[in-house]
């Protein structure tokens, strides 16, 4: 795995400097010589090469990855839950971001998840169905094919169905997610009937079928939305939730939509990064982060320097997120001034480059983790991408099925502030703007986000909670440095998130010598057990001629890269 060492960092400045007088705006009109996928599953991937060698496009893979991942990788994301879509269309070079983030139902309420005594009560936000917001992937696989798409809906979840009908194999990762939330799915034994088993484990090798889960998506491949959000699958959805003390309502189904909305761009030293903006935090939060870093000479610095003050850059960052941000159709957010230059000039001015900076000293808040979601890249041979970020929130989502659809209900109420400064299942903060409102999105950290250079085109994102944006930051940083995807899924990974006020760390991610050197500096350090995030990438170098893709070593996903006829596609 690759080190964040001195030698990258400082050829990331010698890049930058190089770069910054060719930096295009629009990026290039050429065309890739081949066609790329990288996603969280081999089988997801192939789906995904299946349908551009169908004649598809990338938004038709994109369906076909997305509801793929929903059948093998249920414990990250599913037509249960919701995500973004980014999305770059050659034809026209517009870059835009189908936004299918859930909502709150409408009987939300501020207060829904504390007792009598205002103590927040954790397990009602992270299970069962008064958990689930109101799913937005289905919306949003028919939004790609209607207005994006060039195939019918039906044709592009054809390789989901196969696989939800004819099962997958349990593997590793799968088998170590179910086990985390054997215990949850314990109370819901029809979840676990689905997901863990015969014996109720997920043994390694055994085989998962998901006969309600292919009726519906061959429902909503026919039907299109009224398939899911009405009729029989929407009324199954409403009983079920509303038998086992959820709030749903057939109105609430019938109200929701996905929004289409600008993405924010940052320019960084000659890197147009286009990435996602609020619901997400992640455009605000690497806007702030990467001006603050603008207003320092890195390249004399030493690596371990530079190290510190990119994680001052994103504590003050992650402190904007708990005060700021929230939905945009909800809360006015002030979006130029937080992503302006002149803003982070003022929260670079008391960045000590050799001292950490208490997360108490900065300006309080008042008064008022993971491997779960999942991300993949695609690249078709016109030069269309997609970069999506789609999630059920924790591990198996609110681990609730209601009966006779097979759709596992996400859990992403959670991801709302339920009470001021009380972290939710991440450890994040937040104050008013995140606070719970019937039909609002909760804000989220997820991250899809491209990158262009005059020459080069770059396509990632991961999982991961609020370290989301901290791991695409250190991926644009090695992708900066010159690097290739599979440096850029590899890349050592730390994250600090304003609070708690510690750098964490993935195991092994930082050297002794590292760690004793943040802790000089006034760092509190946490190592994590494990390592973490699932980034899958890819780069295509419009210079050479090239394409790459990669997937995260820490992961089981597959990217792969492959020529592909250029006529039959959009
Ligand atoms: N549920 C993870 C996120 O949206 O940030």
């Amino acid at each position: 795995m690759k080190q964040f060492s001195y030698v990258t960092v400082a050829a990331l400045f010698i890049y930058l400097n190089v770069h910054l007088a060719v930096a295009a705006a629009s990026g290039p009109a050429a065309q890739p010589p081949q066609a790329a996928v990288a996603s969280a599953h081999p089988a997801a991937t192939a789906a995904g090469r299946e349908i551009l060698e169908a004649g598809g496009n990338a938004f038709d893979a994109a369906i076909a990855v997305a509801a793929a991942l929903a059948v093998v990788e249920p414990y990250s994301s599913g037509i249960g839950g919701g995500g973004f879509f980014l999305l770059h269309r050659a034809a026209d070079g517009s870059n835009t971001m189908v936004d299918a983030r859930e909502k709150a139902p409408a009987a939300a309420t501020h207060d829904m998840y504390l007792d009598e005594r205002g103590e927040f009560i954790r397990d009602r936000s992270l299970n069962g169905p008064l958990a689930a917001g109101i799913p937005g992937t289905p919306a949003g696989l028919v939004y790609l094919a209607d207005h994006y798409g060039r195939l019918a809906l039906s044709e592009s979840l054809a390789p989901a169905i196969k696989l939800a009908t004819n099962g997958f194999v349990v593997k590793a990762r799968y088998h170590r997610m179910a086990g985390f939330r054997q215990k949850a799915m314990a109370a819901y034994p029809a979840t676990a009937a689905i997901f863990l088993g015969d014996d109720g484990r997920a043994d390694l090798d055994e085989v998962i079928t998901q006969p309600d889960l292919a009726n519906t998506l061959r429902v909503l491949g026919k039907q299109g939305a009224a398939g899911f959000y009405a009729g029989e699958i929407g009324e199954r959805l409403v009983a079920g939730v509303r038998d086992q003390g959820g709030i749903w309502t057939q109105q609430d189904l019938d109200d929701y939509a996905v929004v289409e909305r600008e993405p924010i761009v940052i320019n960084y030293r000659g890197i147009r990064i286009i990435t996602a903006p609020p619901p997400s935090s992640g455009g605000v939060v690497m806007a702030e982060a990467f001006n603050i870093l603008s207003q320092f000479d890195l390249a004399p610095m030493t690596a371990k320097t530079r190290r510190h003050v990119v994680i001052e850059s994103m504590r003050r960052a992650y402190r904007d997120r708990a005060e700021y941000l929230g939905d945009p159709d909800h809360v006015d957010i002030p979006l130029t001034r937080l992503v302006s230059p002149a803003y982070a000039k003022t929260l670079a001015a008391d960045l000590s480059t050799e001292r950490a900076t208490p997360s108490t000293d900065l300006r309080a808040i008042g008064p008022e983790k993971g491997e779960d979601t999942t991300h993949f890249s695609v690249l078709d041979s016109h030069g269309n991408r997609v970069a999506a970020t789609l999630s059920v929130n924790y591990p198996f989502g609110a681990v609730f099925v209601p009966a006779g659809t097979g759709v596992l209900l996400n859990n992403e109420m959670d991801d709302f502030s339920a009470r001021p400064m009380t972290p939710n299942a991440y450890g994040l903060v937040g104050v008013a703007a995140n606070a719970i409102a019937p039909g609002k999105r909760p804000l989220s950290s997820m991250t899809p986000t491209f990158l262009e250079t005059k020459d080069q085109i770059g396509i990632l994102g991961t999982p991961g909670g609020s370290r989301i944006i901290s791991m695409v930051m250190i991926g644009i940083l090695d992708f900066a440095s010159g690097n290739k995807p599979e440096s850029w899924v590899s890349a050592k990974r730390y994250h600090h998130q304003y609070l708690p006020d510690e750098v964490q760390f993935e195991r092994d991610g930082l050297t002794s010598d590292e760690q004793l050197d943040l802790k000089r500096r006034g760092h509190q350090l946490k190592e994590n057990s494990r390592n973490y995030g699932n980034m899958h990438a890819i780069l295509w170098d419009v210079a050479k001629q090239e394409v790459n893709a990669a997937s995260d070593p820490r992961g089981e996903g597959a990217a792969d890269v492959f020529d592909i006829a250029r006529a039959s596609q959009r």
